[in-house]
């Protein structure tokens, strides 16, 4: 589903990423791991289109996003969503909850998700379902932002990501902002929607216990180097890099 080749990066001559190569099928859902700085958002940029590569290649069904311009660009990008770390940050603070998860169906109009056919002209309803999926209740459609927990916050932000019924979704470090209590919560509920609609994952983090937790495989970036890659189920192997080993060992102690 989606192929990541050679793929380079640098801002300013600094090289942010180096040669990343790795692949996904539908369905999957792979780890990116790293300490900050390694490149991990950067990936996502370019995999959604929102920054260039310099050299390599991202295919996504087939279709090279870098050759993209315009409209079609934005139709192909509907097959990827994001969900960002910071839910507070990525959610329009105008906005009441019901409107800010429909926003991508809005941008999209000629789109509805069979779980959203039957009430295809009633957005409300659609953001209603939406929000019960994400295990909210329908009663904090027409809350703000800033009325929300950052549970809740981060479950509309999921609803969001999931609302075109993306065939990957970027979990862009999705519980790093949250108190360790909800962190499972929100993992155990992408789980649960990860089965029901078939979706890949491309899953980042610097914490590999949730790597592990939610993904098939784990790929682990090294200042902007792809230095592993491999099934979560091998992770204690003795062939893990030594770099790997180091982050494993950081979880074991903390
Ligand atoms: N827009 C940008 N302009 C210049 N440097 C950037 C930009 N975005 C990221 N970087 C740099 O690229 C490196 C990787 O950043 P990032 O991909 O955000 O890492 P991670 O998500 O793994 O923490 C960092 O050194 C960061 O400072
Ligand atoms: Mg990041």
């Amino acid at each position: 589903m989606l192929q990541v080749k050679n793929v380079s990066k640098s801002y300013r001559l600094t090289p942010v990423l180096n040669e990343i190569t790795f692949q996904m099928q539908q369905g999957e859902s792979l780890g990116l791991i790293g300490e900050s700085g390694s490149g991990k958002s950067t990936m996502a940029k370019l995999i959604v289109g929102l920054e260039h590569a310099d050299g390599g290649q991202i295919t996504l069904n087939d279709v090279d996003f870098q050759e993209l311009r315009g409209a079609e660009l934005r139709k192909a990008r509907r097959h990827v969503q994001v969900v960002f770390q910071d839910p507070l940050a990525s959610l329009n603070p105008k906005l009441p909850v019901w409107k800010s998860i429909i926003e991508p169906l809005e941008n999209y109009p000629d789109v509805v998700p069979s779980f959203l056919k039957e009430v295809r002209n009633d957005r409300k309803k659609m953001a209603g379902i939406l929000l019960e999926k994400v295990g909210l209740d329908r009663n904090l459609l027409e809350r703000y932002p800033h009325q929300l927990s950052g549970g809740q916050r981060q479950r509309v932000g999921i609803a969001r990501g999931i609302s075109l019924q993306p065939n990957l979704l970027i979990c862009d470090e999705p519980t790093s902002s949250l108190d360790v209590s909800i962190q499972a919560q929100i993992l155990n509920l992408l789980k649960e929607l990860k089965k029901e609609f078939n979706m890949s994952y491309l899953f980042i983090s610097h914490d590999m216990a949730s790597v592990q937790y939610m993904c098939d495989r784990i790929a682990v970036f090294k200042q902007g180097v792809l230095v592993d890659l491999f099934l979560s189920k091998d992770l204690f192997s003795d062939t893990r890099h030594p770099y790997t080993k180091t982050l494993v060992e950081v979880t074991v102690e903390s």
